[in-house]
């Protein structure tokens, strides 16, 4: 199954991702990781994004698919991927579409985790005070968040009239969340090995 998570900041996309590969035998791919793993090792790609990673904002999108290019052709030749952060916005939606159509690893469904504002702030603050992330503070969720509602959530609508989209409340705890996403994506996957 190739599948791709979509909410914002603190909805459980990491979280879940990781429930959802091990359940399905799929690879977890996570875009904001794998940023972060290029600013921690000091790469030149590293160099020109961790900036854009402390304010909050969206990396260039060559960048973004530069980094994923590899692992989602990998992931899509040994039994799918989750997509954890990726695409943001339409236009990296669409492009993706693109290059992954010829390969044969195109989306077949996405899933929206659905958090109200206050929980989200919530995770990711308590988050910033255990793990020091550099993009947990609380100016900077507030324009993660912005960021969300300006860019990416289009992308709800435009997978609803494409390739499918499940929209799971994520406000609950993370087994009831993973119970209902696993349900449904079992639903899923039954319709497209019919
Ligand atoms: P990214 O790493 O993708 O961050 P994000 O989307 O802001 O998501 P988070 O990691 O904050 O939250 P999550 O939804 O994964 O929730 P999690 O499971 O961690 O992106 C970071 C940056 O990278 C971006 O700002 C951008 O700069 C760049 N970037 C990434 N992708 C990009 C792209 N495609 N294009 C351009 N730029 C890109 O959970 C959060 C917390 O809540 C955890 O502590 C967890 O334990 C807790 N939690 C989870 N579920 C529950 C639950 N059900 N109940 C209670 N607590 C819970």
């Amino acid at each position: 199954m190739r599948l791709l998570l979509i909410g914002p900041p603190g909805s459980g996309k990491g979280t879940q991702a990781v429930r959802i590969a091990e359940h399905f035998g799929i690879t977890h791919i996570a875009s904001g990781d794998l940023l972060r793993r290029h600013v921690a090792e000091g790469t030149s790609i590293g160099q020109s994004i961790e900036e854009y990673l402390n304010r909050g904002d969206l990396v260039p999108d060559g960048v973004v698919m530069d980094v994923l290019r590899k692992p989602v052709t990998a992931a899509s030749r040994s039994g799918g991927y989750v997509l954890d952060g990726f695409p943001r916005t339409v236009e990296q939606a669409e492009a993706a579409y693109l290059v992954a159509k010829t390969l044969g690893a195109s989306v077949q469904i996405a899933l929206h985790l659905d958090v109200d504002r206050a929980e989200l702030v919530r995770r990711v603050l308590a988050r910033g005070q255990a793990t020091g992330r550099a993009d947990d503070t609380e100016e900077v969720i507030n324009h993660r968040l912005q960021v969300f509602e300006d860019h990416t959530r289009p992308l709800l609508d435009y997978y609803a009239h494409r390739e499918g989209l499940i929209t799971v409340n994520g406000a609950r705890p993370v087994d009831e969340v993973s119970w209902s996403v696993i349900v449904q994506l079992q639903r899923v996957q039954r319709q497209l090995d019919a």
